[in-house]
């Protein structure tokens, strides 16, 4: 009986003990959290001055205005293009570019590991954007079936692919015209089309808006007129070159690299902050005939001057030669190089500021429609910041000669201008289409958030004025 309460007071021993074994162990574990979660932090303030601009906060769950329908156009619009790839084009066999979901062969050779990364790098053809850009938006995270849930209106019409069977060989306007003016005659039937009159519409097209715009009915004169039909005037286009300010949006070419995790963006924007650039600067590119008189002048010039200086690389994109279209040559030029030359050609634009801005090089332009007024969403405005410019005039007259030009940049602002350049990097490639980036915004997502802020203006405009969505 007088064990009773020395055993109560074991018992309360042993409560105070399990207690506070408890209360220890909890606080073992919470220091190991905030410790883990220290790292977390640290982990990520370092990475935002990586690239602080490519990250954004994790995505919410809501889709909320960022809901889009994609139309099931007649295959003859899309799939049968890619069927026939063979025949698209009189020069080149487009059907190797079309593989893997329209970046192209994959680059493997294990000798261009001191060049590329070892995966995630294709010969991506300049025009396949229209491909890659449709194959991605199959895994964006708001698609809807619900067309009136939709806040914008895709329509996958491979425009460019279609275009290119006719651009050379002399075919007649009305062959030309006969698949742009099918599409928007079933455009316009559409129950979605009549809500807003198609102004909540969008296409993505991979070749320069003036392959687009043919303004008379002419056999002589170039391209399809789609862009200027009154359907097409009230979508929004995209395109690697806007031949309109109005309703057409310039997004970058597509590069070589397509990455499927953050890891590797982040890994190549090391590569390329550590990269030896022996030469000061690089031109990959080919003269231009006289009639196209302007690029073939500077081009010229180009030329002459990197072929008499030893600080300048030359990449001769002449016909013989295939390297220009070589990623593991391209990169290596441009990642050997503090400057790259992106001089006027065909058209305003090229892909080669894409690929130099990849590599880490410092793009050099002689016009403002070359980059300046085009990549509006996703190139910083201050092109001074990013690039030099040299007035196509300075060197047609010879009031400037280039090497001496780059060489008297001070050293301080090829350092900012670098590291913006690499900070830049994620913006201007475009995932592997069926991956998701965790932290990083490509240059897909940046032209997603771009066609669906534009299209939310217009709604506003129309709402204010006298329209309201039923
Ligand atoms: C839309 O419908 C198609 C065909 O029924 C289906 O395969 C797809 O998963 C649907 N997509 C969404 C986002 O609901
Ligand atoms: C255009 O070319 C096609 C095929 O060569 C021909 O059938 C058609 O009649 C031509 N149209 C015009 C208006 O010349
Ligand atoms: C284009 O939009 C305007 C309103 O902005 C509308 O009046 C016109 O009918 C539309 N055109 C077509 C072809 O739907
Ligand atoms: C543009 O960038 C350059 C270089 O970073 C800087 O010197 C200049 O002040 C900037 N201009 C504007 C308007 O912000
Ligand atoms: C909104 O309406 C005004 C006046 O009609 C027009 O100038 C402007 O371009 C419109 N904005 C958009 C985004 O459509
Ligand atoms: C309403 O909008 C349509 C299309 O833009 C225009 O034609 C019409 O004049 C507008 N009406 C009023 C009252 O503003």
């Amino acid at each position: 009986m007088d064990k009773l309460p020395l055993r109560k007071y074991f018992d309360k021993i042993r409560f105070v003990f399990f207690t506070s074994f408890i209360f220890c162990l909890s606080l073992l574990l919470l220091n190991y959290y905030m410790t883990a979660c220290d790292y977390g932090v640290t982990f990520l303030l370092f990475n935002m001055n990586d690239a602080k601009q490519a990250h954004m906060p994790k995505p919410s769950n809501s889709c909320s205005g960022q809901y889009i329908y994609v139309y099931d156009l007649a295959s003859r619009f899309n799939e049968d293009l890619l069927k026939g790839c063979h025949s698209l084009s009189k020069s080149i066999d487009m059907c190797p570019y079309m593989s893997n979901l329209g970046l192209g062969p994959k680059v493997s050779k294990k000798s261009n590991e001191k060049v590329l990364l070892k995966e995630s790098f294709y010969a991506t053809n300049q025009f396949s954007l229209e491909v890659i850009f449709h194959n991605t938006l199959k895994h964006y995270k708001c698609l809807t079936n619900d067309s009136s849930l939709a806040s914008a209106i895709y329509v996958p019409y491979y425009a460019g692919l279609d275009v290119v069977q006719y651009l050379w060989g002399g075919f007649n306007v009305s062959i030309r015209d006969a698949s742009p003016k099918e599409l928007v005659k079933w455009l316009a039937q559409q129950p979605e089309w009549k809500r807003m009159w198609g102004r909540d519409h969008f296409m993505v097209v991979g070749r320069i808006g003036s392959d687009f715009r043919r303004r008379t009915e002419n056999n002589d004169d170039w391209g399809t007129k789609l862009m200027l039909l009154p359907e097409a005037r009230n979508m929004s286009i995209l395109s690697i070159e806007s031949g309109s300010k109005e309703n057409e949006f310039s997004i970058p070419y597509p590069t070589y690299f397509h990455p499927s995790k953050d890891k590797e963006v982040f890994q190549w924007q090391k590569k390329m902050r550590k990269v030896k650039r022996p030469y000061l600067f690089s031109f990959a590119g080919a003269p231009r005939p006289y009639y196209n008189y302007l690029s073939s002048i500077i081009r010229n010039e180009i030329i002459k001057e990197c072929q008499s200086s030893r600080s300048c690389k030359l990449l001769n994109c002449n016909a013989g030669h295939n390297y220009c279209n070589d990623p593991v040559h391209v990169t290596k030029v441009f990642q050997s190089s503090v400057f790259c030359l992106q001089p006027p050609g065909d058209s305003f634009t090229r892909r080669s500021t894409f690929d130099s801005i990849l590599a880490g090089c410092i793009p050099v332009f002689f016009h403002p429609e070359s980059a300046y007024n085009q990549y509006l969403w996703h190139l910083p405005k201050n092109g001074s910041s990013y690039s030099v410019y040299i007035p196509e005039r300075d060197v047609i007259e010879k009031r400037v000669t280039i090497n001496e030009k780059l060489s008297k940049v001070p050293k301080s602002e090829v350092l900012a201008m670098r590291k913006e350049i690499i900070r830049l990097i994620p913006r201007i490639i475009y995932r592997y289409p069926s991956s998701r980036l965790e932290s990083v915004e490509d240059a897909f997502d940046i032209a997603v958030k771009g066609i669906l802020g534009r299209i939310e203006a217009i709604r506003r405009n129309i709402t204010n004025v006298n329209y309201t969505i039923s």
